[in-house]
């Protein structure tokens, strides 16, 4: 009998692919890349990776195709699906946002009232436009939403922004952000126990890399006589380890900061007396 593998749907292509690829492989799972692949096995971790659409994974993973997924929150709302939302992932960051032609003179929500909006959200839309008491048209199209309003096929688009270059390129201004988006983990409702075992392990190895994504290993020279101030600026995982230096009076003080609190710590570390401080990136952290 076939041992049990848990299978992922990660997108194709697109803004997702590449950081999806590397939370695998940072979690330690080897497989080969997926251009022009359907599907792809790991070699070390009981796995099957699935190259899909991104709009179509909330769909595979209720209908159970795919147990879990990799997507972005706004197709989550939109396409309304029976999964649930596992762990934020800090990728792919995005907003939907509603952008017209550079030169138009916007000056709110009522801008919007009777235009043809062109997007391939219809249902985040139309919940934006109602909750602003604005009727327009929505025109659903299911891609290179940016040229519409150049063709003359729409006034207006709602569309994903990330960089802002694709609303650069196509001559438009964003005026409305819909909502916030970000990359998420879902899964199908009922994973049977092995499976629902494989995806513990792989969520422990995800919240590893990514607790040590935003965290950094410091270490730094102390005077003895401002240990304890550097000390209690430095919490660390327990506590900080420290050694004594070949030189009396001086301490050597290795810790962990919070990216947030980082620039904050190190100004403080140093009208503390700190010196040669050096910080390091940590590629996994266990806690
Ligand atoms: C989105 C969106 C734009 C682009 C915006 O596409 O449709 O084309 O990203 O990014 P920018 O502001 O950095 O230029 P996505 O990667 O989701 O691909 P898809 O539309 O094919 O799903
Ligand atoms: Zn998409």
């Amino acid at each position: 009998m076939p041992s049990t593998k848990l299978k992922i749907a990660i997108q194709k292509s697109g803004r997702l692919y590449d950081d999806s690829l590397k939370l695998l492989k940072d979690c330690g799972i080897d497989f080969k890349d997926g251009i022009n692949k359907l599907k792809t096995e790991a070699d070390n971790f009981p796995m099957e990776v699935f190259f899909l659409r991104d709009d179509d994974i909330p769909q595979y993973v209720e209908d159970a195709v795919a147990d879990i997924g990799i997507v972005g929150e706004n197709v989550i709302y939109e396409k309304n699906k029976k999964v649930t939302v596992m762990e934020k992932l800090g990728f792919g960051k995005c907003r939907l946002s509603v952008a017209v032609g550079r030169n138009e003179r916007y000056d709110g929500p009522a801008y919007l009232s009777n235009k043809r909006i062109a997007t391939t959200y219809p249902v985040l839309v139309s919940g934006f436009l109602q909750k602003k008491n604005i009727i327009a048209e929505i025109h659903e199209i299911s891609g290179s939403v940016e040229i519409a309003p150049g063709i003359g096929l729409a006034d207006a688009i709602a569309d994903l922004v990330s960089s802002g270059s694709t609303l650069f390129m196509n001559g438009l201004k964003e005026v409305e952000t819909i909502l916030h988006s970000e990359a998420v983990l879902i899964r199908h409702p009922n994973l049977d126990a092995g499976r629902h075992e494989i995806l513990e392990k792989l969520l422990f190895r995800i919240r590893s890399v990514h607790k040590a994504r935003h965290t950094k290993y410091i270490l730094l020279n102390a005077p003895n006589a401002n240990l304890k101030e550097i000390i209690s600026l430095l919490p660390g995982m327990k506590s900080p380890t420290v050694l004594p230096l070949a030189e009396p009076g001086w301490s050597s003080v290795h810790s962990v900061v919070n990216e947030n609190e980082f620039w904050d710590i190190i100004e403080k570390l140093k009208s503390a007396g700190a010196q040669g401080i050096l910080v390091v990136p940590i590629e996994k952290m266990i806690l």
